[in-house]
C-alpha cells in the first residue's frame, strides 16, 4: 500500500468511527430523554381508584369587604353567580364527579366583614366551641364517597368542621378533603381529620390558593383523575 492509499483508508476509517460515534451518541441522547420521561411517569404515585356515590360537603364564610378573590377577598364571581371560596371550589367538584353538594350551616352566622370575622372565630377556637349546625345530611348510608371542603382559619379547620366530624361516622367511607387558604394550605387539618373519623379511608386532599381559584379548575381536574373520576 503506498502512502497514499494508506492515508486514504485512515482518512475514511476516522469517518466512519466519527459518524458511528455522533449516531449513537445522539441516538443515546434521544434515548436518554424518553427513559427520563417514563421514569418521571412512573415516579407519579399510583392512581388509587376511588368508586361510588359522591356527595361534596363544604364550609363556606364569604367576606363581605374586598372586592372580589383577586384583591385577597373571599369571594369569587364565575358564570354571574357570586361565590366564598371554598363554595366555588366544591361546585366545580361536584360538576366534574357527578356528586350532590351539601353545605355545613351555623344556627348563627358569621360576620362577613374581615376583622370581625377573625374576632369571632378566635373566640371560638379559644372556646373550644362547637358551633350547632342547622343543615344535616339525608341518607349518608348511600353516600360511598366523602369530599370535606373548608377555608383554613386560623391554621385549622373552622369549629363548624369539628361539629360536623362529631355528627357523623364515617366509617367504611371514602373520605376527600379539600381547602381554600391564603398560604398555610392544610395546616394540620388533614391529620387532624384521619384523627377524628379512624375507620374512615382517607386520600389525598387538595389545597387551593384563593390567589389560584381563576385557574384552579385544571389542577381539580388533574387531582380528580389521578383518583379515576372522569376516566
Ligand atoms: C377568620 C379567618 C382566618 C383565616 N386564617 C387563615 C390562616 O390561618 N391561614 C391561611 O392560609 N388563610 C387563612 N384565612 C384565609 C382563608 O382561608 C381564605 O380566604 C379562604 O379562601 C376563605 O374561604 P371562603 O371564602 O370559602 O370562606 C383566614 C380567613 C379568615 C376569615
Amino acid at each position: 500500500m503506498n502512502k497514499a492509499s494508506l492515508f486514504l483508508s485512515v482518512a475514511v476509517s476516522l469517518a466512519v468511527v466519527f459518524t458511528v460515534y455522533a449516531y449513537a451518541s445522539r441516538t443515546c441522547t434521544a434515548e436518554s430523554v424518553t427513559n427520563d420521561r417514563i421514569s418521571a411517569e412512573a415516579a407519579q404515585p399510583a392512581a388509587v381508584p376511588v368508586k361510588g356515590k359522591v356527595l361534596v360537603v363544604y364550609f363556606t364564610s364569604p367576606e363581605t369587604d374586598g372586592v372580589d378573590t383577586s384583591s385577597g377577598a373571599s369571594r369569587i364571581v364565575a358564570d354571574g353567580k357570586l361565590y366564598g371560596n371554598t363554595e366555588y371550589v366544591a361546585a366545580l367538584i361536584s360538576q366534574k364527579t357527578g356528586g350532590d353538594l351539601f353545605q355545613i350551616k351555623t344556627a348563627h352566622a358569621y360576620p362577613g366583614t374581615h376583622k370581625e370575622l377573625l374576632d369571632a372565630s378566635k373566640r371560638e377556637i379559644d372556646a373550644k366551641a362547637r358551633p350547632k349546625l342547622t343543615s344535616h345530611i339525608q341518607r349518608l348510608k348511600d353516600y360511598d364517597v366523602i369530599f370535606v371542603g373548608f377555608p383554613n382559619w386560623w391554621y385549622d379547620m373552622p369549629m363548624p368542621l369539628y361539629s360536623f366530624f362529631d355528627a357523623y361516622d364515617f366509617t367504611g367511607k371514602t373520605l376527600i378533603p379539600f381547602c381554600t387558604h391564603a398560604g398555610s394550605r392544610f395546616s394540620q387539618a388533614e391529620k387532624t381529620i384521619a384523627a377524628l373519623e379512624k375507620g374512615a379511608k382517607m386520600q389525598k386532599g387538595l389545597a387551593i390558593s384563593r390567589k389560584n381559584l381563576g385557574e384552579a379548575e385544571t389542577a381539580i381536574q388533574n387531582w380528580l383523575q389521578r383518583m379515576g373520576f372522569g376516566k
